[in-house]
């Protein structure tokens, strides 16, 4: 494995009841709170009112952000920037999913910048600090309560970027199952994909010598396989809401990264795609990831076929490497397809008429991807083979 060092400081409130942890936790940062969500899910499902609640007993003075949209914006970022300066706000408190707490680091990161944070998310200039941040998870997926990236698009240029700082690892996160209960049916499914995903990212990998890694990771994507369908056939089930919100914060939350590098070609391909016809994220990664996969069986094929045997269950008896890996690929697509995930571009209405203009958007910043090196010429390829 690599040399690694890791330190997370987010502090992870998990479970059920943890709610009412919020009004100690924002007393330690302060008085003054930007509480930041979506378009209204909270109001409709009462967390809202158990906010409000909480921060009324303690005297806080909010003021509100309203409106993140999935896949949030570089405007909505400025307009949370600005509320910060406005009000001297001494805390950012996200309540949402991974867009709410996304903006949410942007703000809180881009309230102690000076200058144009479309800077700092390309990389042209450094943060030097951030307003204390804390989250409230509403939907299992992204990990972003216990990490330090954020994705945010900046429409005007069609840009969807991932960028992260040391400053940005949420203060707290508050993780309560009954929070997520709410989520409809097609959002568990993209949030159950996209945790999926982030291992098999990590999973793709260059190191030697990572046999715990290796299982920690299919540990996570077992144990996703074993609940999604219980889940599915049963979305109030408190239990399977709990375990499938665990194993989204485990799936991203550096864990399963200590000591290799994952490969993150297909989120690159993917934020390319809804950079142009604003899709669902893990919609775009249920379709790209068999592809990229398949485009990959000349890397290490040794990756591929631990993780059909191990985690889909291929039998190797009497088959080729290639062969097992591509039933390992098949039961993927399987899988997600069974729970309802869409497997090809047209299924988002997309066809050939921007696959070079979203080649040139996922590769302007050089070859991309650890495992294998892509160049324009390849994401065409996969997008291609995805229509
Ligand atoms: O906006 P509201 O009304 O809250 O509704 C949301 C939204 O429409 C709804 N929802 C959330 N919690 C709910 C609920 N509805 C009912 N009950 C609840 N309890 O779900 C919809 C989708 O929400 P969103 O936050 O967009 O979903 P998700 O958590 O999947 O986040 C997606 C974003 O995260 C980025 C993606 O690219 C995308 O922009 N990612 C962030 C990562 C990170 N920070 O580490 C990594 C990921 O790979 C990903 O790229
Ligand atoms: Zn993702």
């Amino acid at each position: 494995m690599n040399p690694f060092i890791f330190r997370n400081p987010t502090k992870l409130l998990f479970g059920k009841g943890q709610n009412s942890a919020l009004a100690a936790e924002v007393q330690k940062y302060g008085q003054r709170v930007l509480l930041v969500y979506g378009g209204g899910s909270i109001k409709r499902n009462g967390l809202y009112d158990q906010v409000i609640g909480q921060l009324q007993s303690i005297n806080a003075s909010v003021v509100e952000l309203a409106g993140v949209e999935p896949n949030p914006r570089l405007t909505t970022v400025q307009k949370g920037i600005d509320l910060c300066r406005e009000h001297d706000v001494e805390l950012v408190l996200a309540v949402g999913g991974g867009s709410v707490i996304d903006a949410s680091k942007a703000i809180a990161v881009g309230a102690k910048f000076d200058g144009d944070f479309w800077d700092v998310i390309t990389k042209k200039a450094k943060p030097t600090g951030a307003l204390p941040l804390g989250t409230i998870l509403t939907l299992a997926a992204t990990g972003s309560e216990m990490n330090a990236n954020s994705v945010i698009t900046n429409w005007e240029i069609n840009q969807k970027l991932g960028w992260n700082s040391v400053y940005s690892y949420p203060a707290f996160s508050i993780l309560d199952p009954k929070n997520t209960l709410t989520v409809p049916r097609d959002q568990t499914v993209y949030g159950i994909v996209d945790m999926m995903s982030h291992v098999i990212e990590a999973y793709f990998h260059k190191a030697d010598n990572t046999p715990l890694q290796d299982r920690i990771m299919e540990s996570i994507l077992l144990t996703v396989i074993e609940t999604a369908p219980k889940l599915l056939d049963d979305l109030e089930n408190e239990e399977h809401r709990e375990t499938i919100l665990y194993c989204g914060t485990m799936a991203l939350n550096g864990i399963t990264q200590m000591g290799l590098q994952g490969d993150w070609a297909t989120h690159n391909m993917e934020h390319a795609v809804s950079a142009v016809y604003d899709i669902p994220h893990a919609g775009g990664l249920a379709i790209l990831f068999p592809h990229w996969l398949a485009y990959t069986l000349d890397e290490r094929i040794e990756r591929h076929v631990q993780l059909a045997t191990r985690v889909f269950n291929v039998d190797p008896a009497g088959k080729s490497d290639q062969d097992i890996a591509k039933e390992g690929i098949a039961r993927l697509t399987e899988f997600w397809t069974s729970l309802g995930a869409p497997n090809k571009l047209a299924d988002y209405e997309i066809d050939d008429s921007q696959v070079a203009r979203m080649a040139e958007i996922a590769s302007n910043r050089g070859e991309f991807g650890n495992f294998k090196k892509l160049a324009k010429a390849d994401v065409e390829k996969i997008l291609t083979a995805a229509l």
